[in-house]
């Protein structure tokens, strides 16, 4: 799969973000290889060159040995950052360092390079997965998980009265962030969930849990796939040519559905989350379901009255699970799968990426995806909250993204 990356480059591309955006704007840093600030760029044009993503896999050299060599020297540096920088306007070497200014955006920037580390685990988990479902022995990459019984809790629908509601991170880009340093620190956040801005919603109803494989199963069974009347044209089209009829990772085994997971094959658990389906397949399930997605906006204006409790990836199952029994508010808004929505990415009203390189990091991909929310059981615990967006093209599948249904309120 060309969007899919392998693990060495993970690895090294997370170190080239600390060594390119905080140690390059140190005189004394000493670059590893300094041919690995194009090597290791995923895509920032305003760095340099960039190896063209779908190349990532032919990177036979450099080794693991020296990615960890690599990463190890910038440890060290950061390490070295970290002692002396910020207390001080001098440096090792006698040499000046860049000014106080500059050390306070350097140590935002190293908070954004820890989120952005984060984001990086979750793809190798991602990318680690498709890469073993590719091998007919269909590994195992953490040992298997106890099998669950019961079934999932009946689907409840939570009424919203919707109304002019306000939207968004508080955080008002990466000036805010480098003022914080040394005083009361806001929440870090991408400039992507920025700026906090009113929306009005119309009454909704939304899902009380993610859809389930008996719920997918019988839209499956319901020619759900076949049938063009519930999709999308782009879709439709889509699934036809890739010849989708079960989510990414369902196999048929003598007449049972199986699931490949990061702990191997195994029985499909009829009770837990949909996992693996596209923005196309989650939003023609929607609507066999005489329901629809969520927006973004709807989703987030419930997720924000929840704590951000769940299953993400410090619980090593590395797959959705059934849901708990819910009082009245949903379950499973956060971990699991991530939750398709309906929103397009688009920037939020007055929405300003971050200044200089770092204005690359999001806003340049608004274009042709679709949010979802939530985080998922690859996601690493502490990095979502009610505002993150994450986003995909409609056809992606290799994420852990599942469904929850929304409809119009009364
Ligand atoms: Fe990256």
């Amino acid at each position: 799969m060309t969007t899919a990356s392998p693990a060495k480059w993970h690895l090294a591309h997370t170190t080239w973000f600390f060594e390119t955006f905080v140690l390059a704007r140190e005189r004394w840093y000493r670059a590893f290889r300094p041919e690995f600030r194009e090597l290791f760029n995923s895509y920032y044009m305003s760095v340099g060159v960039t190896l063209a993503r779908p190349h990532r896999g032919l990177l036979t050299r450099p080794s693991l040995a020296e990615v960890m060599e690599y990463r190890a020297h910038v440890d060290l540096a950061m390490a070295a950052w970290f002692e002396h920088g910020a207390a001080q306007g001098r440096f090792v070497d006698g040499l000046d360092t860049v000014d106080a200014d500059e050390r306070a955006l350097s140590a935002w920037i190293v908070e954004l390079g820890l989120a952005h580390e984060e984001q990086h685990q979750e793809l190798l988990l991602a990318d680690v997965k498709h890469l073993l479902s590719q091998n007919p022995l269909l590994p195992a990459y953490v040992p298997a998980q106890p099998a669950a019984f019961g079934s999932a809790p009946k689907l409840r629908w939570h009424a919203c009265a919707g109304g002019l509601v306000e939207i968004g991170h508080a955080a008002t880009g990466h000036s805010a962030g480098a003022r914080s340093n040394g005083h009361a620190a806001p929440e870090f956040a991408f400039d992507n969930e920025t700026p906090r801005h009113r929306v009005h919603l119309e009454p909704f109803e939304l899902a009380s849990r993610p859809a389930t494989n008996a719920e997918w199963l019988a839209f499956m069974e319901d020619r759900g796939y076949a049938r063009p009347e519930l999709w999308l044209s782009e879709g439709f089209e889509t699934a036809r040519t890739q010849g989708w009829a079960a989510p990414l990772y369902w196999i048929e085994r003598e007449g049972r559905w199986h699931e490949f997971t990061l702990s191997g094959l195994r029985p499909l658990d009829l009770a837990a989350p949909v996992c693996h389906v596209s923005g196309f397949e989650a939003d023609a399930f929607a609507r066999w379901s005489d329901a629809r997605l969520p927006t973004e906006f709807e989703w987030e204006h419930v997720a924000e009255k929840l704590s951000v409790r769940g299953r993400f990836s410090d619980t090593q199952r590395l797959h959705p699970e059934r849901a708990p029994a819910g009082d009245d508010a949903p379950v499973q808004m956060f971990g699991d799968v991530w939750e398709w929505t309906s929103s397009d990415y688009a920037p939020y009203p007055r929405f300003e990426p971050w200044a200089g390189n770092l204005a690359e990091y999001n806003g340049k991909f608004m274009c042709n995806q679709r949010v979802l929310r939530g985080g998922s059981c690859a996601t690493p615990s502490g990095h979502v909250r009610a505002t993150y967006r994450n986003f995909f093209p409609l056809d992606a599948r290799w994420q852990f993204s599942g469904v929850r249904l929304a409809r119009d309120g009364a």
